[in-house]
């Protein structure tokens, strides 16, 4: 039986590890080709990034599925390495259908009168300006091939309400709401659909850390997974603190597919109820 993405071609941002390189796995376990990308270095103020190891390991896990790869260490700020990037893997794999931006940073900046510039700029430039480079550098191939094709952009649960300690964030995932809205309307001609995955916490590096847990139990010397279980437990509807990479690939894989061929333009929270509470 073909896959539900057989023979198509989906460009993947943050790549290397976590969610996007769920994404890639699930995608190539439905018979799609990849190219991955990755920052593979960090960045100043936030949480270690994936390493070129990473995106590696990404590659492999995807090469074992029999699937091509085409990996490349870019950084979403750079439009030229993306462009480089995307147009080196059409050259390779022959074309381009699905994109999937998911590379992001998260962290703990203060209220907002007191954050730090860099902070504020590095998140809203790798978080929303980074998924607009994204979608630049990819709508060309998508439009030139003629076939349709689909992007999903990732957002929050914090795409959707506030979060305190992180307006930087928050208006980052508001603002990708607003970008997936306006490439859905601008891109519709040319039956290439535009939506948003909007995950709730996810067992990923950019959630289980140290800054994380100490966020949730600021009551305790040196908090692990265990004591954060039942606060993170209280944000959900359902008896979850937090969902899988795979839930969200899921969606993803969803929202490309052609069960949705006529969907665009929405917001889809994988997030156990917490934007009823
Ligand atoms: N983990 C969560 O709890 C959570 C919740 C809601 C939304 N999200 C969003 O999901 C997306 C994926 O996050 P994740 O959970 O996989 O976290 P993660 O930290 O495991 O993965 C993020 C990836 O993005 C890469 N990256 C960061 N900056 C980059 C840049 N400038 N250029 C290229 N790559 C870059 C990192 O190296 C890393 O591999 C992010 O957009 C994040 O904001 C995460």
């Amino acid at each position: 039986m073909p896959g539900r993405v057989e023979g198509k071609v989906a460009f993947i941002t943050g790549a290397g590890r976590g969610q996007g390189r769920s994404h890639a796995v699930r995608l190539a376990e439905e018979g799609a080709d990849i190219i991955a990308i990755d920052i593979c270095h960090d960045v100043e103020g936030a949480l270690p990034m994936a390493t070129a190891e990473d995106l590696a390991e990404t590659a492999k896990l995807v090469e074992a599925l029999d699937r091509r790869v085409i990996t490349r260490q870019a950084d979403v700020r750079d439009l030229g390495a993306l462009k480089a990037a995307v147009d080196d893997g059409v050259a390779q794999l022959g074309r381009l259908d699905i994109v999937l931006a998911s590379a992001g940073v998260a962290s703990m900046g203060g209220p907002a009168h007191k954050m730090k510039v860099d902070n504020w700029k590095h998140t809203i430039d790798i978080n929303l300006s980074g998924l607009w480079n994204t979608a630049r550098a990819s709508i060309p191939h998508l439009i030139a091939g003629g076939r349709g094709g689909s992007i999903v952009l990732t957002s929050s649960v914090g795409g959707e309400r506030a979060m305190p300690n992180m307006s930087h964030y928050v208006s980052a995932k508001h603002g990708v709401i607003g970008l997936m809205r306006s490439l859905a309307v601008e891109l519709g001609e040319h039956s290439i659909r535009v939506n948003s995955v909007l995950p709730t916490n996810v067992n990923t590096p950019m959630f289980m850390n140290d800054g994380t847990y100490k966020m949730f139990r600021p009551d305790l010397e040196s908090p692990g997974l265990d004591d954060i279980r039942p606060i993170a437990q209280l944000m959900h509807v359902l008896p979850i603190g937090w969902v899988e990479p795979a839930d969200i690939s899921n969606a993803v894989l969803f929202l490309v597919s052609d069960e949705a061929r006529y969907i665009t333009g929405i917001e889809l929270p994988v997030d156990g109820g917490t934007l009823l509470k």
